[in-house]
């Protein structure tokens, strides 16, 4: 919706090459919005590379699509962006004449992790998607925020999307209790993370990065594809599902207390020193 908003038929949005509204939203700017999408490669700490955006913004020649958004993501993939970074992208949009969305799907463990508000980091920005139900909690949901002109045809393009939705309000009440009540414990969830992390990386056969874990998701991968296989089928006789393949994300949330953190390490310390 954020995209549509902002972008018209044959307009371009830059975002990461790994981003969730490039790579996980089975193509829907392109096949809904006829916006055409410009992936650049993420850098280590999760920034766009302004050097590299700016090669790869078009010209004003009809040859081109017009390069009009700018979208980040913040955290991605568990990394949060620097905070300076906002500043620099929003000098870095106004001069190029580009729009600068952000997906904040997890944004509140940025501001958790920072110790700094929501509006702190947001308000360099011309819209923001902040997810309800990941960190926070919520049963269902996610909200975007902008200024009233680009709400307006979000709305209308949601009705198009068919996410208008005439009985929200039992859903609402569960974000504003999240917005009231989970933001400040998140940083439960970032030191089970760490703890889970941490407990991994000492693990035979486990390569897990822990300098790379700084909010509540963690990789980890498995020397062989069948060891990885292995540990997920005696995980789930334990009652513990993880997903992926050699390389396998946990991520720490809510439902997941210290216990089960415990309870996980336990069982994948007795398979692998089988
Ligand atoms: C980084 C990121 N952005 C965006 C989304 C999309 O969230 P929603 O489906 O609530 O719009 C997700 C959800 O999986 C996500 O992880």
């Amino acid at each position: 919706m954020a995209l549509l908003s902002h972008c018209q038929r044959g307009d371009e949005y830059i975002a990461g090459q790994e981003a969730h509204t490039y790579k996980y939203e089975a193509g829907g700017a392109a096949v809904l919005g006829s916006i055409q999408p410009q992936p650049i490669e993420f850098e280590k700490n999760a920034t766009l590379d302004f050097r590299k955006i700016e090669t790869k913004i078009k010209p004003d020649d009809f040859h081109f699509a017009r390069t009009r958004l700018l979208c980040l993501e913040n955290t991605h993939g568990g990394k949060v962006l620097p905070f300076s970074y906002h500043q620099e992208a929003r000098t870095f949009a106004d001069k190029h004449n580009l729009a600068l969305h952000l997906d904040g799907a997890r944004v509140f463990h940025a501001v958790v992790k920072q110790g700094v508000t929501l509006a702190d980091i947001t308000r360099h920005y011309d819209s923001v998607s902040i997810c309800l139900s990941k960190g926070l909690g919520a049963p269902v949901g996610s909200v975007l925020c902008g200024s009233k002109v680009l709400i307006d045809d979000a709305r209308r393009w949601r009705k198009i999307l068919g996410g208008g939705m005439r009985q929200a309000g039992v859903l609402a009440a569960a974000g504003l209790y999240a917005l009231d009540n989970n933001i400040e414990r998140l940083q439960d969830d970032h030191h089970h993370a760490r703890i889970l992390a941490e407990g991994l990386s000492g693990l035979p056969g486990i390569t897990c990065d822990t300098n790379e874990v700084q909010t509540n998701i963690v990789y980890i991968s498995t020397q062989t594809p069948e060891m990885a296989d292995g540990l997920r089928a005696y995980l789930k006789t334990q009652g513990i599902m993880i997903g992926g393949g050699q390389r396998m994300r946990l991520v720490t949330h809510i439902d997941i207390s210290l216990n089960a953190i415990e309870k996980t390490l336990g069982h994948c310390a007795n398979y692998l020193s089988q």
